[in-house]
């Protein structure tokens, strides 16, 4: 009976995760780890690691920055490739908000406007490979023409997530990630109301992670277009 159990047990070493940004807190301390959601944040390090390792090439971009706490992981694990930031930083836009709450999608008061460009650029590893774009998403692609190996979308809204949705999927390389923020969220139904909808037009499948924002995963297999 003790036998059976025992393979259950948790083992007495259990083998490192190759990771990038663990072994970089690890290695200093792990009070180093400020970002609350590790679930979050190894995602984006492993999904780098593939990316890597893959060969898939492309530049990386967040719509929906805020302070940049996010932001600033994925400059780090892409420390090679250029970096599109898109956010009003100014908060939510008036045209996306009324849209999700005459829907019923969205009912808390929140205030994303303490921000600015300077202080997320502050936090910044790779500063030089930050390219900022201010201002309402779409519009403020300004006729953008790129292609994409990761993309985190985390804007809360239904009409930032769909547009973004139609603009990255297109770009992203075979082989290349979009994680979208507050999938699973009840507070944010809008997000999800959007994913559902483009999943059943384009046919796209994705995984949900167990991070405290109910992110979900798309990645678009090779050989894909
Ligand atoms: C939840 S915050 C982003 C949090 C950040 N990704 C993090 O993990 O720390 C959402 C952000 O989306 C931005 N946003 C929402 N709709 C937008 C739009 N249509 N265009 C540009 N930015 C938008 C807001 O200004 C806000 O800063």
């Amino acid at each position: 009976m003790n036998k059976v159990l025992g393979l259950f047990t948790r083992p007495k070493s259990i083998p490192p995760l190759r990771l990038t940004i663990e072994t970089q807190f690890y290695d200093r301390k792990v009070t180093d780890i400020s970002y609350p959601d590790h679930v979050r944040l190894l995602a984006l390090d492993m999904a780098g690691k593939e990316i890597r390792s893959g060969n898939v090439e492309g530049s990386v971009a967040e719509v929906g920055v805020f302070q940049g706490d996010f932001a600033k992981y994925i400059n780090r694990v892409f420390s090679d490739r250029k970096f599109y930031l898109f956010d009003t930083f100014e908060g939510f836009d008036d045209r996306d908000l009324k849209k999700d709450e005459d829907e019923g999608y969205y009912s808390l008061d929140q205030d994303f406007s303490l921000t600015n460009v300077e202080h997320v650029l502050s936090k910044m590893e790779f500063r030089d490979n930050c390219v900022v774009k201010k201002g309402y998403f779409p519009e403020s692609l300004g006729g953008l023409d790129e292609t994409f190996c990761f993309v985190s979308l985390d804007t809360d809204l239904y009409n930032p997530i769909m547009e973004g949705l139609n603009y990255f999927y297109p770009r992203l390389s075979p082989g290349g990630y979009i994680f979208i923020h507050d999938y699973n969220n009840s507070h944010y139904d809008g997000v999800k109301q959007a994913i559902s909808e483009f999943r059943e037009e384009s046919g796209v499948a994705f995984f949900p992670l167990p991070d405290w924002g109910g992110t979900i995963v798309i990645m678009k297999p090779k050989g894909h277009r």
